[in-house]
C-alpha cells in the first residue's frame, strides 16, 4: 500500500498506524476530531535540516524552525532539543517559545506589523534578532532599544523580486507585497544606510522569504543570488560586511500522490552552491546561512483523525461525508483549495475507490475538507484520517460556531501523550463576561 507520509502504515487488522500506534485505538481512547503527531518525523526533519547545512555548507548556519506552522509549548521543547533556532512572529508566540524554556538568543522575531508593546518584550526578553520589516518599526526599535540602553540586532526583511508561485516564476517586479523593503525603489539600501549609521541598532544580516509550500530550487537559488548582490553592493559602497543570510522557508511537502517535493538536501545543496561560487567569484566571505522551514518540519508528521458522522449520497451529484471537525480545526481547503490524502482508518487496507465530498460540521457551505477525493466506502462511525495536517492546521483553527479545539497527542516509540487538552465548553466562555 502506498502512504503518503512515512510516519503511516497498516496493522494485522487493516487498520491505519501513525507511528506504528492503532489510528482507530487513538481515536477511542483520546476521542475525535484529533491532532495526532509522530516526533520521530518531526525530530527526523530537524535532522535533516542540520545535516543538509552540515555536509554542504561546512555546518555555517543554522534551521530556525517557522513556529508559526505549529506552535505550542511541546514542540518548542522538541525543537530546542533538536538545537535548531526558532521564528515567531507575535508576542504569542514569542511568550510560548520563553515559556518553554526557549534560549532567547535563538529567536528570530518576524512580522510585518510589531507593536511597540510586543517589539519592548522582545527587547527585554534578549531574543537574538529582530527581522525589520519597516521604517516606522525601524524607529521604535531605536527608541526603545536607547531606551533600554541596549543594542538590539536586526536582520532587514528584502523583498527580493523572486515570485515563486507563478507558473514560470519572475524575478523582479514583486515590490506589491506587504512584507519588507523594496530593491528596486531604493528603500532597501536607504534602510540599511539608516541602520548602520544609528546607535542601539546592529544590522547583523538581511532576510527574504518567497513564498510557501515551493516544490522547485531555482527560485531558492534566484532569491540567494540577489540577496549576495544585495551584500556585495553594500560592502562595495557603504564599506559594511552583512555577516548573516536567512533565505526564509518555503519548503514544499508532499500531500497527495504525485506531489513532486524535493529532498530539502538537494536544495539545500544546491543554494550552498550557489552561495559558495558567488562568494568565491566576488572574494566575500561566506555568510552563516539560516533557513526557515515551518511546514517542512511539522506538516508529515501530522495527520487529523475524525468521526464519520452521516454519508449523504445525492444522486448524479455528489456524496458528502460529513466530519465531526471541518474548517474550524482546518481551514486550508476553504482558503486555498488545499489538497490532502483522505483515509478510512477503520479500512485503510480496502480499496480507495468511492469518490466523495468531505464536509465538516460547521454552518457554512464552503466549509469542506477536500472534494472529488477518492476514499474506502464510507459509512456513519468510520474513522476519517487527514494525512499531512500537520503544519497549519491547529495554528489556523478556531472556534468558529463555538467548537472547541480538539487535543492533540504526541506518538513516541509507540507511546502517545496528550499535549494540548481538548478544549471544553467552559473554555469556550472563560473570557465572556
Ligand atoms: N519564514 C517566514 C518569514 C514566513 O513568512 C514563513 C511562512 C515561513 C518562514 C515558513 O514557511 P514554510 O516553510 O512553512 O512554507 N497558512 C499558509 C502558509 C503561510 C506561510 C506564511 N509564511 C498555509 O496553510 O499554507
Amino acid at each position: 500500500m502506498y502512504f503518503v507520509t512515512r510516519c503511516l502504515g497498516a496493522n494485522d487488522e487493516g487498520h491505519l498506524t501513525i507511528g506504528g500506534v492503532d489510528a482507530v485505538e487513538l481515536a477511542e481512547r483520546f476521542g475525535t476530531p484529533l491532532y495526532v503527531y509522530d516526533e520521530k518525523s518531526i525530530r527526523g526533519h530537524c535532522r535533516a535540516f542540520k545535516e543538509a547545512i552540515e555536509e554542504n555548507y561546512g555546518g555555517h548556519g543554522l534551521p530556525v524552525y517557522a513556529s508559526k506552522a505549529f506552535n505550542c509549548l511541546e514542540i518548542c521543547r522538541i525543537i530546542k532539543e533538536e538545537g535548531l533556532g526558532i521564528d515567531v512572529v507575535s508576542g504569542g508566540e514569542l511568550f510560548t517559545a520563553l515559556k518553554a524554556g526557549f534560549p532567547a538568543e535563538k529567536i528570530y522575531f518576524h512580522g510585518n506589523n510589531k507593536t511597540p508593546d510586543e517589539i519592548t518584550y522582545a527587547v527585554d526578553s534578549g531574543v537574538g534578532r529582530i527581522v525589520v520589516d519597516n521604517y516606522n518599526e525601524l524607529r521604535n526599535i531605536k527608541e526603545i532599544a536607547s531606551l533600554r540602553g541596549v543594542t538590539v540586532n536586526v536582520y532587514i526583511r528584502i523583498k527580493p523580486g523572486v515570485d515563486a508561485h507563478t507558473h514560470d516564476f519572475i524575478k523582479t517586479g514583486q515590490i506589491d507585497s506587504k512584507f519588507g523593503f523594496a530593491l528596486e525603489n531604493g528603500e532597501a539600501f536607504n534602510a540599511v544606510k539608516e541602520i548602520i549609521s544609528t546607535d542601539n541598532v546592529r544590522l547583523a544580516g538581511l532576510h527574504c522569504h518567497i513564498g510557501s509550500q515551493i516544490f522547485e530550487i531555482q527560485p531558492f537559488e534566484f532569491a540567494a543570488v540577489v540577496m549576495l548582490r544585495f551584500i556585495k553592493k553594500i560592502r562595495d559602497e557603504l564599506g559594511y560586511e552583512i555577516d548573516e543570510l536567512d533565505l526564509g522557508g518555503g519548503f514544499g511537502i508532499r500531500y497527495a500522490e504525485g506531489d513532486d517535493a524535493k529532498l530539502y538536501k538537494t536544495v539545500m545543496k544546491d543554494v550552498s552552491e550557489v552561495i559558495k561560487k558567488f562568494c568565491s567569484e566576488n572574494q566575500m566571505k561566506l555568510p552563516f546561512m539560516l533557513v526557515e522551514p515551518g511546514r517542512a518540519i511539522v506538516g508529515p508528521g501530522g495527520t487529523t483523525l475524525y468521526t464519520v458522522g452521516s454519508v449523504k449520497e445525492i444522486e448524479d451529484i455528489r456524496t458528502y461525508v460529513a466530519v465531526d471537525g471541518g474548517m474550524s480545526d482546518n481551514p486550508r481547503y476553504a482558503l486555498y483549495n488545499a489538497k490532502y490524502t483522505v483515509l478510512i482508518a477503520n479500512k485503510v487496507t480496502k480499496p480507495a475507490d468511492t469518490k466523495v465530498t468531505i464536509a465538516g460540521k460547521c454552518c457554512e457551505s464552503g466549509d469542506l475538507i477536500q472534494e472529488n477525493v477518492l476514499i474506502q466506502s464510507p459509512e456513519a462511525g468510520d474513522i476519517a484520517a487527514v494525512c499531512c495536517t500537520g503544519a497549519y492546521n491547529y495554528s489556523m483553527s478556531s472556534n468558529y460556531n463555538r467548537i472547541p479545539r480538539p487535543a492533540a497527542i504526541m506518538i513516541k516509540d509507540g507511546e502517545p501523550r496528550v499535549i494540548i487538552k481538548r478544549e471544553t465548553y467552559e473554555d469556550l466562555v472563560r473570557n465572556d463576561i
